[in-house]
């Protein structure tokens, strides 16, 4: 197929394919002068077209950009990240790899190679930057000039698990990085498996689980003690995947599983909590009180990803709105199942905090909002119908939400929040993050002020060029990584 054949890759939802350096982009209004640092961001990129018809953007080669802030300037730059399935495809000059997640829709020729593509987040930890994606162990690339410099990293070879998620997690005290793989013996296996570094990127902990079901498990909670993983069903079946059918299909007719361990343990205090069917792919944060632990995350009632089959329905976009939801259980209590409370109206994907306060008690959450009262003209523009006009800014102790929209022919992409200063109190800092310019063809970053979204932008960055949507961004300030 070409790129044309399909919605999702037609328009602005093209791929960009480019890769560019610009020096000192235009700024409207001012730059924050304590803002500096390295903001990343990944997104998927398909270099040649889908082999198959049934693809889905999530396939796309993981494509970073950093715009480096120093005192008055910002300076861009964007690369494809080297995984082993780009260099092949790059050599072909074709695409060898199937349909998404499906080894058996592969060219012969790459079975031997990693089909990972690193197009859903970036972090930094231990002075490495690692681009990730959940089938495959993270590449590690440059936090300066995005070459890759290993497109298989294992850990010095801990990493026993043939996945990571993208979404590891940084204990702020301990400095501790922790994730886990899941499918980490094969697609379509049950294991789990959970992963320490401590604060010089060395494993310190490894412990292997099973799951009720094979489903999808895109995030994880930390908290002080424990880690916990909420099993929904996009489920992964092997006999589908034969077919030729993407990795994952929606089974409306299965629970939500919420399994909780202790960290450092060896996963034989796991207990599993039942919950009703639900959609809920990202943590805002979790922690715990005494033996209680609290787990927000935005949840939905059906699935969210209209491109993924569902065995039972019809996609609903209505059944697809996810709201905060705070899940709680008591260790110390025999219950079996999770408790749920719904703490905000506001529909939302994609939400994050001020990440010093990972694992921690919390007060403060930012996510993209779906504000429904505004005008949504960015709909019809994006070619694809999914939109977010809007950043929301949730502060918890009053249930108080402040709000910045953009206007109706933009779009706003995942927001990141940057704190003021290494000591600055909670939320006390800058929001930024990508808006698509649909009329221009072009993207700016925008920078506000984390306590007042309401008064609208402290800058604009311009890019002369469009950037596709990308999944996740990362903040690495100049004290982790100076850059002056
Ligand atoms: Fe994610």
């Amino acid at each position: 197929m070409n790129f044309e054949e399909s919605p999702m890759f037609r328009g602005w939802a093209a791929p960009f394919r480019a890769e560019l350096s610009s020096q000192d982009l235009e700024v409207e209004g001012e730059l924050p002068a304590d803002l500096v640092g390295s903001f990343y961001r990944v997104q998927p990129d398909f270099l040649y077209p889908p082999t198959h018809a049934n693809d889905v953007p999530f396939n796309g080669d993981g494509h970073v950009s950093l715009f480096r802030f120093t005192p008055g300037h910002v300076d861009f730059r964007c690369r494809y990240v080297r995984t082993q399935r780009f260099k092949a495809q790059q050599a072909a000059r074709k695409a060898l790899f199937g349909t998404y997640r499906n080894r058996f829709t592969d060219d012969p020729s790459v079975e031997h190679l990693s089909g990972g593509t690193a197009n859903t987040n970036l972090i930094y930890h231990a002075g490495r930057l690692f681009a990730m994606k959940e089938d495959s162990p993270p590449v590690q690339i440059d936090p300066h000039t995005l070459e890759t410099l290993d497109d298989y990293y294992t850990f010095d070879g801990k990493l026993q698990s043939l996945t990571f998620t993208a979404h590891p997690k940084i204990d702020p005290i301990t400095g501790e990085m922790v994730g886990f793989g899941y499918e980490a013996r094969g697609n379509g296996t049950d294991d789990v498996a959970f992963y320490g570094t401590d604060a010089s990127g060395k494993v310190n902990w490894e412990a292997w689980i099973k799951v009720p079901y094979v489903g999808m498990l895109h995030d994880f909670a930390l908290t002080t003690n424990h880690v916990a993983l909420l099993v929904i069903p996009y489920t992964a079946d092997l006999e589908r995947m034969r077919q030729g059918h993407i990795h994952f299909a929606w089974d409306s007719s299965l629970p939500t599983w919420l399994g909780v361990m202790r960290r450092g343990g060896d996963g034989s205090d796991l207990r599993w909590y039942k919950g009703p069917l639900r959609c809920a792919t990202h943590v805002m944060n979790a922690y715990e009180v005494g033996s209680q632990l609290f787990i927000d995350m935005d949840m939905a009632p059906g699935s969210q990803f209209p491109f993924v089959p569902s065995l039972h329905e019809v996609f609903d976009p209505t059944e697809a709105h996810g709201r905060i939801t705070r899940l709680k259980v008591d260790l110390a209590e025999p219950a079996e199942t999770y408790e749920m409370e719904v703490m905000y109206g506001e529909v939302c994907v994609l939400p994050r905090i001020d990440e010093r306060y990972w694992s921690l008690p919390y007060n403060v959450g930012f996510a993209p909002v779906m504000d429904f009262t505004k005008p949504l003209d960015g709909a019809r523009l994006s070619v694809t119908g999914l939109v977010i006009n809007t950043w929301a800014r949730f502060d918890h102790d009053q249930r108080k939400v402040t709000t910045y929209s953009c206007d109706n022919v933009s779009s706003l992409q995942e927001c990141c929040f940057v704190p003021r200063s290494r000591t600055a109190r909670e939320g006390a800092g800058y929001l930024i993050g990508i808006v698509n310019r649909y009329l221009e063809d072009r993207c700016d970053l925008l920078v506000l002020d984390a306590e007042h979204l309401d008064a609208g932008p402290l800058a604009t960055v311009r890019l002369p060029h469009r950037l596709r949507n990308g999944i996740h961004t990362h903040w690495v300030p100049d004290w982790v990584l100076p850059v002056r």
